[in-house]
């Protein structure tokens, strides 16, 4: 009888209750999880990888086919296309209570059609071209059967050495909350009825691991906690987020994984209602960590903490039924996990149509359309930084004889930089192809002239030779795909191998010479930097990286793209940002004792926050500062007075100069990009919400109040104007 009468409430539930159901989610997922064993309820806690192309160390082995027919996995990640999705989706549905899936899957810079790098589009503080970024990347992925994506990276980073810089928004909170903002909106946009659920992470400080090394120790105050690194995940979640990955790394001795501290402040202060997956491993690791007693302890504190879904540490299944027995947590603990994922499960609409993202058709359609790719054109020509125009060598008229040299003037795979869904098949457009292409009519050698790493210099004679014939030179160096992303932290930050050697000979004999500079985050290239006489930095640019090169080269872009991080001159330096403090004694210019300054180095970056050229100019004109209760009202003139139509970007800094703890020396507050026609100007008006200059203090939030001064800035060192304020 009880049987029968579960089989007709299933029934009921999967047929057409659900989808004609008016009751709230809250009340379908209770409905569910009073029909669920204890078994059934951990297996939902549990993320697995579908083994192809796995993101982490393997863990485990055994079938997982039966583990889903059995219910004992919730989710997995790296299951990926129509076909795989749907066929793994089908076993679920041989499970008990039939409870679909969800497949997530690490969508960084794109699916498909591969966008530039995060830290790329953070360059291009263009937040509308990020957000349909998103967008896109969110369409191909929907169309393949995946769920969730792990994005968008929120690691706010002052460290170039660790390797991740590549998937961030950069050194600075405020353009990282704004494109925290735009990415979520973007990811998160219904489509086909559909929407994928994105997910911030690593949460929290992971980019603050000590010497750059990746996984490694944060030790910080809880002003820079909350001033720094949380406030782009609040952001997050007040764009709506579904979901938050916690990091690796233990923060003040206590990882991430169970920080009961950072979830407080997620689910409390912030009131987030969505779930919290581990990191890969992340709760197993806190016996590393030397943290938990065993693994046993460790599901104990990550549950108790708040995190919902335990990715490939195994611990949640072997342990938590025993913890309930032995009443070292409560079912209601359980619960209270596993009807959060069943209402997400629910909002995709997956107990209605679990095969509704697994579509072969939309698959075909909405996968590198001619229209993605003009996303990911526009992307990368915004995300091109100008570095250095000598006697305004850029943009280049000349067609007639083109040499490409450098080991990356060729490489597709490079192209794509690290973190791509598909990388066994590069696509993206290379220098040489898109030259070629071009200019059909014109002379293009290549060269490569040494490899990326190593020592071998045979190939210069030939690289020397091909310069010297040619009317320009195009000089493509930097990094390859894999010095830069997970677990790649560098502790030599200059160009790989001989390739600057190979630059200072090609200046030597041809003096048109443009260098390409890519890599997923800010290198140290002093003789390039002296010797070039025209520098674009150009990140790792994807699907269509050699198109948007030649756009920003032959000048049908004016470069509009500014750095997100500073850029060192010595590896000494680094930590190097410009968002610092003070101190008592700044460093100064002229020698002489008790200054903050080295005595070897320079203390002064090779490029500062905020810099990059355009092929015109901007004169700023009329500036006006006011203020009321809400906001800064700034106004200007901005004319272009060059000879290109162009992009300026307008960056707003403030100083507040002393108060209950100290300040940085500057922090963006607000920018505006405007484009402007050549010889025209514009009356422009940006303001800043006096809500964005609240802070942190000795142990409580602070509003905006007291002495100021407000600075207008070509970048955080050149300004333009500046004020005083009294808010
Ligand atoms: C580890 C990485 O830290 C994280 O960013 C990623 O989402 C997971 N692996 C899954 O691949």
């Amino acid at each position: 009888m009880k049987k029968l009468f579960l089989y007709w409430f299933l029934f009921f539930l999967f047929s057409n209750g659900y989808a004609q159901t008016t009751r709230s989610l809250e009340q379908r997922a209770d409905s569910i999880l009073r029909l669920m064993t204890l078994d059934e309820k951990i297996g939902q806690l549990n993320m697995e990888t579908g083994n192809w192309d796995a993101t982490g160390p393997i863990l485990k082995s055994g079938d997982k086919i039966i583990a889903i027919k059995n219910g004992e996995i919730g989710s997995m990640l790296n299951v990926k296309g129509a076909k795989n999705t749907r066929y793994i989706q089908s076993l679920a549905m041989q499970s008990r209570l039939k409870i679909p899936l969800l497949f997530g899957l690490d969508v960084i810079h794109g699916y498909k059609t591969v966008f530039p790098i995060p830290l790329a589009q953070a360059a291009s503080f263009d937040t509308a071209t990020i957000r349909k970024v998103a967008e896109v990347a969110a369409k191909e992925a929907l169309a393949s059967g995946i769920h969730w994506i792990f994005s968008p990276m929120l690691d706010v980073a002052h460290d170039p050495r660790w390797g991740r810089v590549m998937e961030g928004p950069g050194e600075d909170p405020f353009l990282a909350c704004a494109i925290a903002k735009s990415m979520v909106e973007g990811y998160q946009k219904p489509q086909h009825g559909l929407h994928l659920m994105a997910c911030a992470k690593h949460f929290a400080a992971y980019s603050a691991a000590i010497g750059g090394r990746d996984y490694n120790t944060v030790d910080i105050s809880e002003q820079t906690l909350q001033n720094l690194y949380l406030p782009p995940f609040k952001a997050a979640v007040k764009a709506g987020i579904s979901s938050f990955m916690c990091s690796f790394n233990e923060i003040n001795g206590v990882p991430s994984s169970a920080n009961r501290k950072l979830y407080d402040i997620l689910y409390n202060d912030w009131h987030f209602k969505g779930i919290v997956v581990s990191d890969w491993g992340s709760i197993g690791e806190m016996v590393t960590h030397g943290y938990s007693k065993d693994r046993q302890q460790a599901a104990q504190q990550a549950l108790s903490a708040g995190v919902d879904i335990d990715m490939e540490s195994y611990c949640y299944t072997d342990f938590l039924k025993k913890l309930i027995q032995n009443k070292s947590i409560d079912e209601s603990l359980i619960d209270h996990s596993v009807k959060k994922i069943l209402m997400q499960k629910l909002a995709l609409g997956l107990f209605d149509d679990p095969y509704r993202y697994c579509n072969e058709k939309r698959e075909k359609e909405d996968i590198l359309s001619p229209e993605n790719k003009a996303v990911a054109l526009n992307m990368a020509r915004k995300s091109i930084v100008l570095l250095k125009n000598t006697n305004n060598l850029l943009p280049l008229k000349t067609v007639r004889h083109i040499a490409i040299i450098g080991p990356l003037g060729n490489s597709s795979r490079d192209m794509d930089g690290n973190w791509v869904v598909l990388s066994n098949q590069p696509i993206a457009v290379t220098l040489l192809e898109a030259v070629k292409k071009r200019f059909p009519d014109a002379t293009v050698d290549y060269v490569k002239g040494c490899e990326i790493q190593g020592s071998d210099r045979s190939n210069f004679e030939a690289a020397i030779s091909a310069a010297k014939k040619a009317d320009v030179v195009l000089l493509a160096l930097g990094e390859s795909w894999d010095m830069s992303g997970e677990a790649k932290s560098r502790g030599k930050l200059t160009l790989p191998g001989l390739q600057e050697e190979l630059a200072t000979e090609i200046y030597k004999v041809n003096p048109h010479t443009i260098t390409l500079l890519m890599g997923g985050r800010p290198m140290i290239f002093n003789k390039i930097a002296k010797q070039a006489p025209a520098i674009l930095y150009c990140w790792w640019l994807g699907t269509e990286a050699g198109n948007a090169m030649t756009d920003v080269i032959w000048g049908n872009y004016d470069p509009s793209a500014r750095l997100p991080m500073t850029f060192p001159k010595e590896m000494g330096q680094i930590p190097v940002f410009y968002n610092h403090k003070n101190s008592g004694r700044p460093p100064v210019d002229v020698k002489g004792n008790y200054s903050g300054r080295y005595i070897d180095i320079d203390y002064k970056p090779r490029y500062v926050f905020g810099y990059g050229l355009s092929y015109t100019a901007f004169r700023y004109d009329n500036i006006k500062v006011s203020h009321d209760k809400d906001s800064i009202t700034v106004t200007m003139e901005l004319t272009n007075t060059g000879n290109y139509d162009g992009t300026e970007l307008v960056q707003i800094y403030l100083h507040k100069k002393w108060g209950e703890i100290t300040s940085p020396v500057k922090e963006l507050k607000g920018f505006q990009q405007i484009f402007l026609k050549k010889e025209t100007s514009r009356l422009i008006t940006l303001k800043v919400a006096l809500s964005d200059l609240s802070y942190y203090g000795v142990n409580s939030w602070r509003s905006a109040s007291g002495d100021y001064t407000l600075f207008i800035g070509k970048n955080s060192d050149d300004t333009i104007y500046q004020t005083d304020l009294q808010l």
